[in-house]
């Protein structure tokens, strides 16, 4: 199996978790695209979207999917809004499986309100914001290859299924 996993899904669905946990069982690199971009500008995500913007940021991502995609058998664990650029499903696809985490607005809520890395979600109303998004992303999530029900505090049912379809 050299075709790479691929996680996406929202803020707070677990992937970061998930692909740890797959890559130990499997003894696979596991790639966070969000740490090459941290990395690569020498600084966290939301300083990134203060100081340079969401455009930029995108641009940045996209660029990293794009290299990320050409290498084989490992765990790429996208952040939450791979899915906003067009170009990277597809390009996610073409040597991956996709799978869509999912988890309810308010199963992520429960998760992450207590959080403040998030840049998209620290305004004054983040359910709201989480709903909102949910609803403009849902479809774009769904062009996955596989969905995944996420909405269990253990990881074990989802590691184990995405294991059963690879
Ligand atoms: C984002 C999700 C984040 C990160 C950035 C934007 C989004 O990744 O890339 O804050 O647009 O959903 P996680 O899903 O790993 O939190």
């Amino acid at each position: 199996m050299d075709k790479n996993i691929v996680l996406i899904g929202f803020m707070g669905s677990g992937k970061s978790k998930i692909a740890a946990e797959i890559g130990k069982r499997l003894q696979r690199d596991v790639v966070v695209t969000d740490q090459l971009a941290e990395a690569r500008e020498g600084m966290a995500i939301h300083e990134i979207f203060k100081s340079k913007g969401e455009k930029y940021f995108r641009t940045l991502e996209s660029a990293i999917i794009k290299e990320v995609s050409l290498r084989r058998g490992i765990i790429i664990d996208c952040g939450g809004g791979i899915i906003c650029t067009k170009e990277n499903l597809p390009q996610l696809k073409v040597n991956g499986i996709v799978f869509y985490l999912q988890a309810t607005p308010e199963v992520i809520y429960e998760r992450i309100k207590h959080e403040t890395h998030r840049p998209l979600l620290q305004g004054p109303d983040p359910f709201g914001c989480i709903k909102a998004l949910y609803q403009q992303r849902l479809p774009l999530y769904s062009q996955a290859d596989h969905i995944i029900d996420a909405n269990d505090a253990s990881i074990e049912a989802p590691v184990v299924e995405i294991l059963k379809k690879i």
